[in-house]
């Protein structure tokens, strides 16, 4: 299994970290023997991966040459809002954009992608993802499995022509290849000891639910960084644009063995045991409280449901497509707030998740009930099956302007379940 390569900051200037990446076309071998088309950031299917500390600022430069236009935005990220990669934000061909990331959040397994008006859904779907790690002190004094035995593992779909160039189709999509790093099932030779997996869903639009062929996994991290205290899981599912960090001790299993990650769909990829080795990395048994939630003063609806009526499918939230132009809901700095998100689409059966910008959230129930472990943490998406309510309670912090927040179900969101969130003084 190819692991994403990290990136070096071409320079560090009064203390922030700078990179440069281009987003450009590239052939790559998805299947083996055929170069597929694909739209990348630096050469890369899973783009090159960041790994920032808390506290230290990065700064990054896109430039765009390929022929449409295309933005990028820190999926996770607590930024300003020049830098959040507001869909009407674009880069043109041609044209650069420095995003400034502050990174004063906790650690967490952040990733980077398209958001460019109505494009959103095609470009990601052709490759424009990454993975940013943000590390932090505390995180690191915990002794989990870290460097080489931290692994970002970015799972999507994707639907193959017989040239071995990716379809896209918006309706019905047939993605029915998966890739774990850009490759078909690969295989990953471990040692026989402990080893940090970030797993991402990236898909634009599917749930994959993980097993380990019996063996449990071991998970410590969510959309927002560290649960309070690890939790054994026989299946982890993770909606698009979900994020899961896991544990495999990979000591519980011979040399020679080989585990087997699968989807309901089939296997995702094998890990083989192939040789011993030291281990003094741990797995504590408390990680990272949860600060307790500052009391609610504004609740609010949120409606994800699609028009069906017409020729063309029309995303909603309460009842409207997108529109860049008008404001949803004003929203006061500094206020804790509890949105009920419910998921209109029962007649046709339509999934969605919620992803919000800016903050994380903490689901507080679905339906009434209390959330599943895979609820837990701080979350910025949840999947919300057809006529399910999860309410979320969030406080905004510091940051004004206007965000969105959407379906990200890319499709959805790029037919206009999207809607837009102003913070205001
Ligand atoms: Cu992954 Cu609007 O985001
Ligand atoms: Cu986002
Ligand atoms: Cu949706």
């Amino acid at each position: 299994m190819p692991v994403p390569r990290e990136l070096s900051p071409t320079t560090t200037r009064s203390g922030v970290d700078v990179y440069r990446i281009p987003i450009q076309p590239a052939d790559i071998a998805l299947l083996a023997g055929h170069p597929t088309r694909v739209r990348t950031y630096a050469g890369q299917f899973v783009g090159p991966t960041i790994r920032a500390r808390t506290g230290r600022p990065v700064r990054i430069t896109f430039t765009n040459q390929l022929d449409v236009p295309s933005n990028v935005h820190l999926h996770g990220g607590h930024v300003p809002q020049r830098s959040d990669g507001h869909p009407m934000e674009t880069i043109a061909p041609g044209q650069s954009r420095s995003y400034d990331y502050p990174n004063n959040q906790q650690g967490a397994t952040l990733w980077y992608h398209d958001h460019a008006h109505h494009l959103e859904a095609e470009n990601v779907y052709f490759g424009l993802h990454g993975f940013y790690l943000i590390e932090d002190d505390a995180e690191r004094g915990l002794g989990l499995p870290s460097g080489r035995y931290d692994v970002p593992i970015m799972l999507r779909d994707a639907q193959f022509d017989t040239n071995g160039e990716l379809i896209y189709t918006e309706h019905p999509p047939d993605r029915t290849t998966i890739l774990a790093n850009g490759e078909v099932t690969p295989h990953f030779p471990v040692a026989a000891r402990k080893y940090r997996f970030r797993l991402l869903n990236s898909a634009n639009e599917r749930i994959f639910r993980l097993t380990l062929g019996g063996a449990d996994l071991t998970h410590i991290a969510s959309d927002g960084g560290l649960l309070p205290a690890p939790v054994r899981r026989s299946e982890i599912v993770l909606g698009s644009a979900e994020r899961a960090d896991v544990v495999i001790d990979f000591s519980e299993h011979p040399v020679g063995s080989q585990l087997v990650l699968y989807d309901v769909s089939g296997p995702v990829l094998r890990f083989d045991v192939t040789r011993e080795a030291s281990d003094t990395s741990q797995v504590p048994d408390t990680l990272r409280p949860l600060p307790a939630l500052p009391p609610a003063t504004v609740e609010r609806d949120i409606s994800m449901k699609f028009d069906l009526s017409g020729a063309n499918p029309v995303g909603l939230v309460n009842g409207q497509p997108y529109d860049p132009n008008r404001v949803d809901f004003r929203v006061k700095r500094g206020t804790t707030e509890i949105w009920r998100v419910k998921n209109d689409d029962v007649e046709f059966g339509i999934p969605h998740t919620f992803h919000m910008h800016l903050e994380q959230f903490r689901v507080l129930d679905r339906d009434g009930a209390p959330p599943t472990p895979d609820d837990a943490g701080r979350k910025d998406t949840i999947f919300v099956a057809p006529g399910e309510t999860v309410r979320v309670q969030v406080t905004f912090t510091e940051y004004l302007g206007t965000y969105v927040y959407h379906c990200h179900y890319l499709e959805h969101s790029a037919k206009g379940m999207m809607a837009q969130m102003k913070i205001v003084e």
